[in-house]
């Protein structure tokens, strides 16, 4: 056989056996690292969308709601329940033996206004305001004890110098708003996991005021399990040796460290390059801000395969910290970055395409993890 046979068979042998001994599901490639999560929609909470739902059953251990059990969805109106999204996520996970993360029971968006009003419309008293996060989170968790894994009890309480957002949670009921969040929550469910979330926990002022977080909360004897570092990330961002430094640090406060919120953005972001993720944030649509509604080229797949693979570099150098990565949202078609910080655009930010078809992201996941 000539040397040239002899070198495409060992290529295509090499090919074979990488391919048959390595994983072909990103939980099978992390299965001895991490769980791998995904955010879903109400469509998918349905069942009624049947490419998203394959992918999930196919890659997938853990889910979380990306908007059905936030107060706006779950809790519309005084005394007025609505749990058909919720309840539809906890069967969709409890069907598939899913790790179900709860999110959110605090955060300062997607918070009906009445919740901080009195019968005046005038800002609540603290009593009131406490008295109905305590309902809510006594009717919320209570409803779902047993059946969730993990709660997101408060979501993004931080700016980003470290200092406690300005918000009404904090302005009505004071700087403990936080601490009486978990209490509530471990009151409830003393067995689920409690976890604070934010983004930007890899700036150094953030992190710092994360770890402080953690360390107060310990010491007035409440019981928080693990912070979530929300992944809203972009090409070449963020800083990938200080992620890797917060979750080190933060995780060697004794707490587990979840990996939320992943995607990246293939798009330029207006103003500086620093972008975190706050929604308020909204741009008007510009063109060259919205630079491939058309199909993204190779070689940005490509980069953007890189950069997911140097993300899932420092996730498995720091297994021994993190317990869940969750790509926020399943296919680029179903992400809200199509919609922020601008509405309309076209962004890639996940490892499906919109036809649900696997990207390089993702091959290159699977192929490296093992
Ligand atoms: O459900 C209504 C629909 O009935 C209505 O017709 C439509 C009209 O605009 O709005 C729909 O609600 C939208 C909801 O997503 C469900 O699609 C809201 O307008 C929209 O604001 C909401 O956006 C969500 C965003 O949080 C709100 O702040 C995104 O889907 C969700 O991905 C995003 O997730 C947050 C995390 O919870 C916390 N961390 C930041 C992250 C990104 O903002």
């Amino acid at each position: 056989m000539r040397r040239k046979e002899i070198n495409v068979g060992l290529c295509v042998a090499s090919l074979f056996i990488s391919l048959y001994c390595g994983a072909d599901t990103l939980r099978e490639a992390f299965e001895d690292s991490f769980l791998i999560g995904a955010a879903v929609n109400r469509a998918i909470a349905m069942e009624e969308d049947e490419g998203s739902i394959q992918i999930l059953d196919t890659h997938f251990n853990s889910v979380t709601p990306e908007n059905d059990m936030k107060w706006e969805v779950i809790h519309p109106e005084p005394g007025r329940y609505d749990f058909e999204g919720s309840d539809a996520v906890v069967k969709l996970a409890e069907k598939r033996g899913l790790s179900l993360i709860g999110h959110t029971l605090l955060w300062h968006e997607q918070t009906p206004d009445w919740v901080f009003r009195n019968k005046e419309g005038n800002l609540a008293t603290r009593a009131e305001l406490l008295e109905r996060l305590e309902n809510h989170i006594e009717t919320v968790v209570g409803r779902y004890r047993g059946r969730v894994y993990g709660w997101d009890v408060v979501n993004e309480a931080l700016n980003e110098d470290g200092t406690l957002r300005d918000s009404l949670w904090k302005r009505i009921i004071g700087d403990d708003f936080i601490l009486k969040a978990f209490q509530f929550a471990q009151s409830v469910d003393p067995e689920v996991a409690l976890y604070y979330n934010d983004y930007n926990l890899w700036k150094p002022a953030k992190r710092r005021a994360a770890i402080e977080l953690v360390r107060a909360l310990k010491k007035q004897g409440v019981r928080i399990d693990g912070v979530g570092i929300q992944g809203h990330y972009g090409l070449g961002y963020p800083d990938l040796g200080e992620l890797s430094a917060s979750i080190a640090s933060i995780g060697a406060e004794g707490v587990d460290i979840m990996v939320t919120e992943l995607d990246v953005s293939v798009l330029p972001f207006p103003g500086s390059s620093d972008m975190g993720a706050d929604v308020s944030m909204n741009y008007e649509l510009k063109r060259e801000y919205d630079l491939y509604p058309d199909g993204l080229p190779v070689d940005l797949q490509r980069e953007l395969a890189s950069h997911y693979r140097s993300l899932f570099e420092i996730f498995l150098m720091r297994s021994e910290f993190v317990s869940r990565v969750t790509l926020w949202g399943i296919s680029d078609k179903d992400s809200w970055r199509n919609n922020w910080p601008m509405k309309g655009r076209t962004d890639y930010p996940l490892l499906f395409d919109r036809e649900y078809q696997p990207k390089s992201a993702l091959h290159e996941l699977v192929l490296m993890a093992k």
